[in-house]
């Protein structure tokens, strides 16, 4: 008999000491909303890690969020090898799940199996991929080769141009039961859990209700299996302020605010002082 306390509990301590997919499982079977935060470094991890989030997603919105460029779809899989060794080598306990890059896995399994074992030899312990009943075939090659999958549908990112810009997925009826349907051909191919991004609270609700898997909301409302955000949207350092996104910190203040003291001090000579200097 087990004697782990569940994920979800107050305490990070009482629980698991390696978060597995089964804790993923055993959550929405009890009904114990877990955690997942981007994470691309070493110091942001580790904190995370502390913090007990269960789960840490290399994604490639390391394109948008550290590398400048303005799209996920710029994020290339050199871009994801290297930081999910970086946030890998960092923790032990999160599940580490990294993003497959734009252009990837789409032009089949045998592609998709290729990069999914780059990125588990970077030290991922899940691959996600965006899209629905299209790629089944892709997550049925992984999951058959020993590598977990997450789904991710509603708003797919690399998919921006084609959705015409960022906005909630879903909403009429044919394309909410098409969501339901997609969710459900992911499941049948092996994805381990689904994250449902901008999809109205209603519709993430049915998904969840639909699948044995838990789903994970981003923009979904609050009755998903988990939540997920952008860490530098949750601590506001990106400034960004969209409808689904609560910024718990005021990182960017704070940073600018050290950043003009040190200035200031420096210019001051008040830094260094005797106590940072060396005899
Ligand atoms: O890359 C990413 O950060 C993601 C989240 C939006 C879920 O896929």
């Amino acid at each position: 008999m087990s004697t782990e306390s569940p994920v979800g509990t107050p305490s990070p301590a009482a629980g698991p000491a390696k978060i597995r997919l089964r804790h993923l499982q055993q959550a929405k079977a009890q009904g114990r909303p877990f955690a997942m935060l981007t994470a691309y470094d070493q110091f942001a991890a580790q904190a995370f890690e502390a913090a007990g989030v269960e789960v840490l997603l290399v994604g490639d919105s390391v394109g948008t969020t550290v590398l400048g460029h303005s799209s996920t779809t710029a994020t290339t899989h050199q871009d994801m090898l290297t930081f999910t060794g970086a946030v890998a080598r960092s923790v032990s306990r999160p599940l580490v799940v990294a993003d497959l890059a734009f252009g990837t896995y789409e032009a089949g399994p045998t592609d998709a199996l290729r990069h999914g074992v780059e990125l588990v030899r970077a030290g991922a312990e899940v691959v996600k991929l965006e899209g629905g009943a299209e790629v089944a075939a892709q997550v049925q090659a992984l999951v058959q080769a020993g590598i977990p999958v997450f789904g991710h549908l509603g708003f797919t990112p690399q998919s921006v141009n084609s959705l015409s810009g960022h906005r909630v997925q879903g909403r009429e009826e044919a394309a909410a039961q098409k969501l339901v349907d997609d969710a459900l051909a992911l499941q049948r191919a092996g994805a381990a859990a689904i994250v449902l991004e901008l999809v109205p609270a209603a519709v993430a609700r049915a998904v969840t209700a639909a699948l044995d898997v838990p789903t994970i909301g981003i923009g979904a409302g609050p009755e998903c299996d988990g939540q997920v955000l952008v860490w530098q949207d949750m601590a506001g350092l990106s400034g960004f302020h969209g409808r689904f996104v609560k910024a718990f910190a005021d990182l960017r203040t704070d940073l600018q605010q050290a950043a003009e003291q040190y200035r200031a001090e420096v210019g001051a000579r008040s830094y260094p002082g005797p106590e940072h200097s060396f005899e």
